[in-house]
């Protein structure tokens, strides 16, 4: 088990499911763990229970609604101001729309929450996490990548038909061209990135998706489904093993590295993903 006593790291969506796991697994290891979500009452009761487990490190919330981008300008500059040194970033938190609807800034929700949300954060927090090295930004994405591919000309399904799960499998794939376009940019720094799927974990990320797909995982295989525990062993092995200290741009599942399918192998896409949303982070401070 490594040992992380001195070292910080933050965890999105860390009030429930796989990133409230991450979190109390971290705090176990030893480290100070920041617990963000979007609701104040919610962050200050996990930071409490996860206060008791922890292994003499701190813990301290954070709050932002990843649906406004304002919101997570703040609540990363209110990190920076708190937290001079941050050695991991835990891009975990993620959800899916049942239909179309905008996020604070006019996004598509899936893809302003699951993928503007942390690349912006990721960002902001860049400056923090190059002087604390080594760093390690892990962004937890999903195999339902493997169903997407991204349609540039319409990223916020203006000229679609709205589908649910397409439009979280394409957050998802956002998540993973980020991370390698990331890891390229970070090349010797002594920043890693890497990204992984959590396994199939009996979070309300089911029941929030809704339609036949979201009903059968949230209620009749929910008993087969992994524990968020379980679910979240991928992001600690990721955060935390010694022998990744210098693995980037890599995808991980069950803790284990797995080759991506072509979709998510384009450095092309990846560098054309991360200009459209650097223009589009841009654009919604405008
Ligand atoms: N469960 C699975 O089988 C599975 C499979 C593949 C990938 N994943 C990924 O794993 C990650 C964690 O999901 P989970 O399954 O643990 O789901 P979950 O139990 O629904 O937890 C999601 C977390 O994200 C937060 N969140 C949702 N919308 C937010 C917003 N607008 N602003 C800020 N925070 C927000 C939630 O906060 P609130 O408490 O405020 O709602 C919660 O803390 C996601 O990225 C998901 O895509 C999960």
């Amino acid at each position: 088990m490594p040992d992380l006593t001195g070292r910080t790291c933050l965890v999105t969506g860390a009030t429930r499911g796989v990133g409230r796991a991450t979190a109390e697994a971290l705090a176990k290891l030893g480290a100070n763990v920041v617990i963000h979500g979007r609701d104040s009452a919610s962050v200050g009761a996990v930071c409490r229970a996860t206060v008791r487990m922890a292994r003499g490190g701190l813990v301290t919330g954070a709050v932002a609604d990843f649906a406004s981008l304002k919101s997570v300008r703040l609540m990363a500059e209110d990190i920076a101001r708190q937290h001079p040194q941050l050695h991991v970033l835990v891009n975990n938190a993620g959800a899916g729309a049942r239909q179309r609807r905008e996020t604070a800034d006019g996004f598509e929700w899936s893809f302003g929450v699951n993928h503007l949300a942390p690349f912006l954060l990721t960002k902001l927090l860049l400056p923090t996490l190059t002087k604390s090295t080594p760093a390690r930004v892990v962004t937890v994405a999903s195999m339902a990548y493997r169903r997407a591919l991204l349609d540039f000309d319409d990223l916020q399904w203006q000229r679609r038909k709205y589908r649910t799960l397409l439009a979280y499998s394409e957050s998802k794939l956002a998540n993973i061209l980020f991370t390698l376009e990331l890891s390229r940019r970070l090349a010797g720094t002594g920043v890693t990135a890497n990204c992984l799927h959590p396994g199939v974990v009996a979070t309300n990320l089911f029941a929030g998706l809704g339609g036949r797909g979201g009903k059968i995982f949230s209620v009749i295989f929910r008993p087969l489904l992994m524990s968020p525990a379980a679910g979240a062993k991928t992001s600690v092995h990721v955060a935390s093993a010694p022998e990744l200290a210098t693995v980037s741009g890599r995808y991980f599942e069950r803790s284990h590295e797995v080759a991506l399918n072509s979709n998510a192998q384009d450095p092309a896409a990846a560098r054309r993903l991360w200009d459209v949303s650097e223009e589009l982070v841009a654009r919604a401070k405008a």
